[in-house]
């Protein structure tokens, strides 16, 4: 199968991680003989650095061109003070725009042999296997109007919603909770906020649909609590923008370090896909970036831009083993005192797993 995909490395640790995603992609090629394209473009503050501009039109249109995106991360300490459209997130916001994935998915999974790595109680975390749903595209993120007042003293933004809006990432969760344990909870603040109102009053017509799949709704502030509590309780969790921001970061504390968890952003022109994570500039270029995340959203790739299920499934399996072998980055070494390992060699532990499940799985099906 042939694949171009336009790789965005980043800021901070984005390149660190982006390359051993980039490594894993390459190795399944070459194992199973695909022909996977890769090409590299500015985003974020190294674009700034560089273009001017946090999204240059050369890496738009490229990512326009391509099948499918690799992000690492975007942000520097150079651009905090910044506003506006020079921020390097302004040129991420920009890109999931114009690529218009609307469902962002983040998969929680608690990996037994790192159990232990959460500040959770062990018996709490494991079994934990949660997709929370994002919706990308709408809310405080994007709607209008929003500015700071000239005097510099007041500041707002919107809260829009749209039935639409609501429906389309309404839908990926429930057909996404069909291939799972048919569990969808809704999430939001209905007592308090219309967009609430409506998001329920849609998440609930738009269930009768499926009528195969359950459904519960839960206000964001008590269900921030029950999701580290019993986390295993959940499947599907369905949430507007900035809630599903925040959740999922809180949700990384299940798996014991933000650095594992993955995302994909579908249902737009091209999928985009990145670590939830940032550009972690307390650690940048130190070589110790967990890089499982960044891993992870390129077995995503393979599974929603190209459909190699089975190559994804490998890739999954390779990040499980190489935890189960005692494997892991500082951020992740904690409790029970393993020696941590750097992003490079993880990396290329997760390369040789890879290219071993392959190839037994190319000869037994050879025979
Ligand atoms: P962050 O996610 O970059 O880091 C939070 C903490 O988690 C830090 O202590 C960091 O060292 C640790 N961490 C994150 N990823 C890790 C990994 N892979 N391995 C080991 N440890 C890891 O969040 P922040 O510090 O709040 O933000 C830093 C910058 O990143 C900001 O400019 C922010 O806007 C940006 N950001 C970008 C993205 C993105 O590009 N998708 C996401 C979140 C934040
Ligand atoms: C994320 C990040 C982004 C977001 C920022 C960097 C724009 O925090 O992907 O979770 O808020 O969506
Ligand atoms: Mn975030």
């Amino acid at each position: 199968m042939k694949l171009q995909v336009a790789v965005l490395p980043g800021d901070g640790i984005g390149p660190e991680v982006t390359r051993q995603a980039v490594a894993v992609l390459q190795t399944v090629a070459d194992v199973c003989g695909h022909d996977f394209q890769f090409e590299s473009h500015r985003i974020g503050g190294t674009a700034i650095e560089q273009d001017g501009t946090p999204l240059p039109e050369r890496t738009l249109s490229a990512c326009l061109e391509s099948d499918a995106v690799l992000l690492g991360a975007v942000g520097a300490r150079k651009y905090d003070h910044c506003t506006g459209a020079m921020r390097p997130e302004a040129g991420l916001l920009a890109l999931r725009q114009a690529l218009g994935g609307y469902a962002n998915l983040r998969p929680v999974q608690a990996y037994d042999a790192i159990a232990d790595c959460s500040p959770l109680r062990e018996d709490v975390v494991r079994g934990a296997d949660i997709l929370i749903v994002r919706e990308l595209l709408g809310g405080l993120y994007f709607a209008q109007p929003r500015a700071l007042d000239e005097d510099g003293l007041s500041a707002y933004n919107t809260m829009r919603y749209s039935v639409d809006e609501i429906e389309r990432v309404a839908h990926v969760a429930f057909r996404e909770a069909r291939t799972r344990r048919k569990h969808v909870t809704s999430v939001d603040k209905a007592n308090i906020l219309e967009t609430s109102q409506l998001w329920r009053r849609t998440v609930t017509e738009t269930a009768k649909q499926y009528p195969d799949v359950k459904l519960e709704h839960a206000l964001v502030d008590s269900f921030a609590m029950q999701m580290i509590t019993t986390p295993a309780r959940y499947d599907v969790v369905l949430t507007e923008n900035l809630f599903g921001d925040i959740l999922s970061d809180e949700a990384a504390v299940i798996c014991g370090s933000l650095g594992m968890l993955a995302s994909a952003s579908i249902g737009g022109r091209v999928a985009l896909y990145e670590p939830v994570h940032g550009s972690a500039p307390d650690i940048a270029g130190r070589g110790v970036a967990n890089p499982f995340g960044a891993i992870q959203s390129a077995a995503l790739l393979l599974r929603y831009s190209a459909g190699l299920i089975e190559e994804a499934e490998k890739i999954q399996e390779s990040v499980r083993r190489t935890l189960a072998r005692g494997l892991v980055t500082p951020d992740l070494a904690g409790r029970r005192k393993r020696l941590p390992s750097g992003t490079d060699a993880i990396g290329e532990a997760v390369v040789e797993t890879v290219a071993d499940l392959l190839q037994s799985h190319m000869a037994y099906h050879a025979v």
